[in-house]
């Protein structure tokens, strides 16, 4: 059995990891092709390396573009390596331009797509990723979800039930795996920050960042923090960051994107998350942290009514006193599985293959 995966952005790295372990236990056979859609240093190569995700088969180093431009650019040289490898079925995760240009070039030639983080719905359709998310979904022979919610929602758009398969989040798994090899940044000790007496936040959202009145709003939040923020940042948040030429204060800490052990330690170790990431709201979960999410709407909805997870929006006023405040809060219901949806996902592929 030939697997040809296609990933580009950095969570799906993560993802991958789990499943090349699985595939590899499993002597199935994978064709790893990383689209480029991100190219940095610190938001590519340290996965791999440090998660020791095998080197991708091939790059295709289509990245920095428009939705468009980087679509194209992906389909035509998927499509290429698809009839060359002729893989039995073609696996794409989550909800980016990567995964969309993945599932359409295979729809096309007629292998089966399965989709990992099928169902996850914001009903916002302004959003690139819902729309890369519910074609992804419409063209998948295999749909794998990580909650109950996720598979309803598939229903209720008419897919037949005989094609979703409840897993779990292979984000758990790797959360689970990597566990004890949590990293504390060399910066750590030197910024002063002490355990559970910082937050940690994390902006790259398109809605926010294209948005200079949502960035001026969010950044005037997080600076009346009494405590210090520390902000990973994206590059594109970056980039638009300098553009407003913005004065923050030091209680706002900006360093680069960092690793994914150093993130899962900054995790457990942080009084309290603000992301607007999707990856990262669960990540606060599994970790136990209350979650600021600085969006109108996310698809993590069991947590926002579990109440370890608060929309705020790029309201000011909200994320001040989100972030001044403290609670009791209830982790002890799970969502997530058992983190074992790699091994569930690897068992369905063989059945159907
Ligand atoms: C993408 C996904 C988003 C996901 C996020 C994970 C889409 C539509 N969006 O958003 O769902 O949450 O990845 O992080 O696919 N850039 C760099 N270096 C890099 C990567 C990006 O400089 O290594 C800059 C470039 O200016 C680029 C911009 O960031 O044009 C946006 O990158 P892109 O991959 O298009 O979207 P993300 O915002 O990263
Ligand atoms: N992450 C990381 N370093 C960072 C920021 C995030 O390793 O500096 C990890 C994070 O732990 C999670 C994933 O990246 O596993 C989330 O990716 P991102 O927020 O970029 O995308 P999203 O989940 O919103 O699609």
């Amino acid at each position: 059995m030939k697997v040809f995966t296609v990933v580009g952005a950095r969570p799906q790295f993560i993802k991958a990891s789990v499943l090349s372990r699985a595939f590899l236990s499993s002597n199935i056979e994978e064709v790893l092709v990383h689209t480029g859609q991100h190219y940095d240093k610190d938001m590519s190569d340290v996965f791999f390396s440090e998660l020791s995700i095998p080197s991708p088969s091939y790059n295709l180093a289509v990245g920095g573009g428009t939705h468009a431009q980087n679509t194209g650019r992906m389909l035509e040289k998927l499509e290429e390596l698809m009839v060359a490898e002729k893989p039995d079925c073609v696996l794409v995760y989550g909800d980016t331009d990567s995964t969309l240009a993945g599932a359409l070039a295979a729809a096309k030639l007629h292998i089966p797509i399965a989709h990992i983080e099928a169902g996850l719905r914001s009903f916002n359709r302004r959003m690139p990723e819902e729309i890369n998310r519910v074609l992804t979904d419409h063209m998948s022979s295999l749909l794998f979800s990580p909650t109950e919610d996720a598979k309803r929602n598939l229903l209720a758009e008419g897919v037949s039930s005989e094609k979703i398969f409840v897993v779990g989040d292979v984000m758990y798994d790797a959360t689970v795996f990597y566990s004890n090899r949590a990293t504390k940044p060399s910066w750590v000790d030197q910024a002063g920050l002490e355990i559970d007496n910082f937050v940690l936040c994390t902006i790259h959202r398109a809605e926010n960042t294209d948005s200079e009145d949502r960035m001026k709003n969010i950044f005037s939040g997080l600076a009346d923090s009494c405590i210090p923020v520390i902000l990973p940042m994206h590059p594109r948040t970056r980039k638009k960051l300098d553009s407003l030429s913005m004065l923050l204060p030091d209680i706002v800490r900006i360093v680069n994107p960092v690793s994914y052990l150093e993130m899962n330690w900054l995790e457990a170790n942080c009084k309290l998350i603000a992301t607007d990431s999707g990856g990262v709201q669960k990540e606060a979960y599994f970790h136990k942290k209350f979650c600021i999410t600085m969006r109108e709407e996310t698809e993590w909805v069991e947590l926002v009514d579990k109440g370890v997870n608060c929309l705020v929006g790029d309201s000011s006023d909200l994320i001040r006193s989100a972030i001044n405040s403290s609670g009791f809060y209830d982790f002890s219901e799970f969502f997530y599985g058992r983190g074992d949806a790699g091994i569930k996902i690897v068992d369905v592929l063989k059945a159907y293959i």
